[in-house]
Formats: C-alpha cells, structure tokens, sequence
C-alpha cells in the first residue's frame, strides 16, 4: 500500500508524521517498507543516520525526477509488496504527485497532518480538496495535540470546548475517513537529536522496570569498580536517562494503540 503525507501547507508535521510515525509503525508491525520523501529542500532522511529502522529504506528525491519517483514508489508497493511512505513536500507540483498516485491503480492511504487551529483547518481543507479531485479520501492526523481523544486535544476550532463556549466546526471530519491524535511532545526531538527514529529511541524503553533495575545496577558495579565513582551515583545518573526513555516508549503506546497505517 501507499501512504501519502501531504498539506500544501509547510511546517504541520508531514515529515515528522512521514518518519517518526509511519516509518516506526510499519517496522513495530514488521512489515517491509520503503521511504520516499519528494522535497529537496528539507532532506530529512539523511538526518537519521543512526536509525536501525530506516537502514537503507529512505530516498530524497528531487521534484525534477517527480514522474520517476511515482514510478518507483508504485513498483515498490505492487510489485515487492511493500508499505511505501510518500513525504510529499508542500511544492507546487502536490496535484502532479497526487494525481499520479492515484493513477498507478494502487491503494492509496493519504494522511493530512494539521494542528487544530482554525487557519490551518482552512488549508487543510484545500488539501483534502486535492485529494478528493484526484479520487483519494483523507485521513486527518491533529497534530501537536494536548491530549489523545477528542475531548482533551484542546482542537477547540473543530470539536469547540462547552467550558469555554467555544462552538467548533467539525465540517472537516465529514471529509476524512479516520481521525488520528498526536500530542505534542519533546520525543520527537529527542530522537531526531541521536539521528534516529522514535522507534528506534523507546526500544530501551520497553524493557520492563524490575529487569533494567538489574541491568543498570550491574552496570553500576563494575563502573563504580572501574572509575571509583560511587555505584549510587552511575546508578541513579543512568536511571534518569532510561526513565526518560520508558516515558517516550509510554507515549508511543499512544500511537501504537491508533493503528494509524490501517494494517
Ligand atoms: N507532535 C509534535 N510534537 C512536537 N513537535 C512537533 C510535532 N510535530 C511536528 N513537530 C515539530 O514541528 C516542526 C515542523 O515539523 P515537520 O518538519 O515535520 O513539518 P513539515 O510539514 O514536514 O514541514 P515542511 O513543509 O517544511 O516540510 C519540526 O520542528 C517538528 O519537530
Ligand atoms: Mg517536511
């Protein structure tokens, strides 16, 4: 299948959502994947050197080779039966890309990422108009949310806030077949900081509590042993920096528990 990440509009999340999210998503469910991201000006994949999971799946591609592209991602999926994500940067030719997906006879997913303020509903709805003209439906990723529900996202110009007597317009939702959620959060960051993906950067963070006390005790013997630091202190230090991990690893439970790639 191909996923398409798209808004005309620069900065809502596309390559974050693309990467972070999709990528990390295929590899947890151990589907083979391919990465394309068509915008030469951003070249993201080569931030994530690092990342056990995008090893060789991930391409920069120019829009100069658009027509190319849309030959390989089809091949990918069709005929190696692969996940292929599409990061289609904001550029001018976004109808050219979509409606060439949605030529190649393939099933297409399109993801729109937006944060839940009401100018980039507006764009977000041309971009879904783009989709549409092209044949495709949307899926709405609210992006940079405070919560994970509709309730407590704070997308208060879509689902409104009775407390704060906020009415909201959920005229968008009509046009979108799945909602998604994805809060903001430093986790991103952080990753993005080690070269990785998020997935990549919670795998420490799934081992259970009880087993990494042991682990990081051991290690603090023979640290304590080696440098005469006190065992405590390499203790506690390396506790800190796994717990950070085990809260990136809880936060993704959220995103896993969304089944964003409908697989
Ligand atoms: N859920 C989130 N939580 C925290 N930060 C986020 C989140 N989503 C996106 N960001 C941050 O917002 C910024 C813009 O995101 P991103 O680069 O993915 O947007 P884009 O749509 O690909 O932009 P462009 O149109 O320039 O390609 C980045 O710094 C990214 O780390
Ligand atoms: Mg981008």
């Amino acid at each position: 299948m191909i996923h398409a990440v798209t808004n005309t509009k620069g900065g809502t999340g596309k390559s974050t959502i693309a990467f972070h999210v999709l990528c990390s998503e295929a590899a947890r469910l151990g589907r083979d994947f391919a990465m394309y991201e068509l915008d030469e000006k951003n070249l993201t994949t080569e931030v994530f050197h690092n990342s056990e999971i995008l090893d060789g799946r991930g391409q920069t591609l120019t829009l100069d080779y658009t027509v190319a592209a849309i030959g390989e991602v089809i091949y990918e999926s069709i005929v190696e039966n692969k996940e292929v994500i599409v990061d289609i940067g904001g550029g001018r030719d976004t109808d050219e890309v979509l409606h060439a997906l949605a030529n190649s006879g393939e099933i297409v997913r399109y993801y729109v990422p937006v944060e839940g303020k009401e100018a980039q509903i507006t764009n977000a709805m041309g971009t879904i108009d783009m989709i549409e003209a092209a044949g495709g439906r949307a899926n709405l990723i609210v992006n940079r949310t405070k919560g994970w529900t509709k309730d407590d996202c704070g997308a208060n110009d879509i689902f409104g806030d009775k407390a704060l007597k906020i009415k909201g317009d959920e005229s968008i939702l009509e046009r979108v077949d799945n909602i998604y959620f994805i809060m903001d959060n430093p986790y991103f960051d952080h990753a993005q900081r080690d070269n990785m993906l998020l997935g990549d950067f919670i795998k420490e963070g799934s081992i259970h509590r009880d087993e990494m006390k042991l682990i990081l005790s051991k290690l603090a013997m023979e640290k304590a042993k080696e440098t005469g630091e006190f065992g405590k202190t390499i203790y506690s230090r390396n506790w800190k920096i796994w717990d950070e991990l085990r809260k990136a690893y809880e936060f993704y439970q959220n995103i896993a528990s969304q089944n964003i790639l409908g697989l």
